[in-house]
């Protein structure tokens, strides 16, 4: 049993309207009370909704946090589209994701740009969530440790021993991403051991021992504590099922118990 606080992340991803992302943010907040203290969890909403979300959260006091789904790295100016990290900040946003593997792949996001967010983020004292994982013919082809390992020492190029304490890693296989597949417990721990063993080549068996590992692709009630009880697996990036109330809350109780 590890001393890592397990992680539950819910990634709303380009879903809700104002409506549903205020009945889902109170939802989670009165389902999820009951595990706040052990478990992390955080929800990232669209950006339209954060603040939203953020106020319906702290008038229940939740101790839920709220992050971005993505920020651009430069800190204002013409970058029509873009959010910048003082934006979501100035919104309640305490953490954001980058990397993840929608923004890799279907908007094109390369690992150097993913880097300039992630340092951007933890200079800016945000928690970063930092997406890696393997295309199904990059599995195929035996290629997921060296994927992971590029994503991960790219992603993680020029960022202090220190700063590792605002990260997260999430693993997320691609083709495991909103399929219905999940991967075994048994593949996304042995992923996930790689993943530590990399972190403490890079900055030392403290940081390998600390920093959260969590893994994400179609993570359900069903699934997730065979895949919580893994070693080196510390909670969830959840998509599909961040979105029903019911199906979050019972994952995050999965993370408590594991
Ligand atoms: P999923 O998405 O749970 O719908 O597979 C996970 C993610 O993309 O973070």
């Amino acid at each position: 049993m590890s001393n890592r606080k397990p992680y539950v992340g819910g990634n709303w991803k380009m879903n809700t309207n104002s409506d549903s992302s205020s009945s889902l943010a109170r939802g989670v907040a009165e389902a999820c009370e009951s595990v706040q203290g052990s478990v992390e969890l955080v929800v990232f909403p669209p950006a339209p909704y954060l603040i939203g979300v953020r106020s319906i959260l702290n008038s229940r006091s939740s101790a839920i946090g709220v992050g971005a789904q993505d920020l651009y790295f430069e800190g204002d100016g013409a970058f029509t589209g873009e959010i910048s990290l003082a934006m979501a900040s100035d919104c309640g946003c305490t953490q954001a994701l980058a990397g993840h593997s929608e923004r890799r792949h279907v908007i094109g996001e390369s690992d150097e740009l993913v880097n300039a967010k992630v340092k951007a983020m933890l200079d800016g004292d945000l928690t970063c969530v930092l997406c890696i994982g393997e295309k199904l013919e990059e599995r195929e082809a035996g290629k997921t440790n060296e994927v992971n390992e590029r994503q991960l020492r790219t992603g993680l190029a020029d960022v202090g021993q220190r700063q590792m304490d605002n990260v997260v890693i999430a693993y997320e296989p691609v083709w495991a991403i909103g399929t219905g597949k999940t991967a075994s417990p048994e593949d996304a721990q042995e992923a996930h051991a790689h993943i530590r063993a990399l972190i403490n080549e890079m900055f030392g068996d403290d940081v390998a021992a600390r920093t959260r590992i969590i893994y994400g692709g179609s993570v359900k009630p069903s699934n997730a504590a065979t895949l919580f009880d893994q070693p080196d697996i510390d909670g969830g990036l959840i998509g599909g099922a961040s979105l029903q109330v019911e199906d979050f809350a019972a994952i995050a109780k999965a993370a408590s118990g594991a």
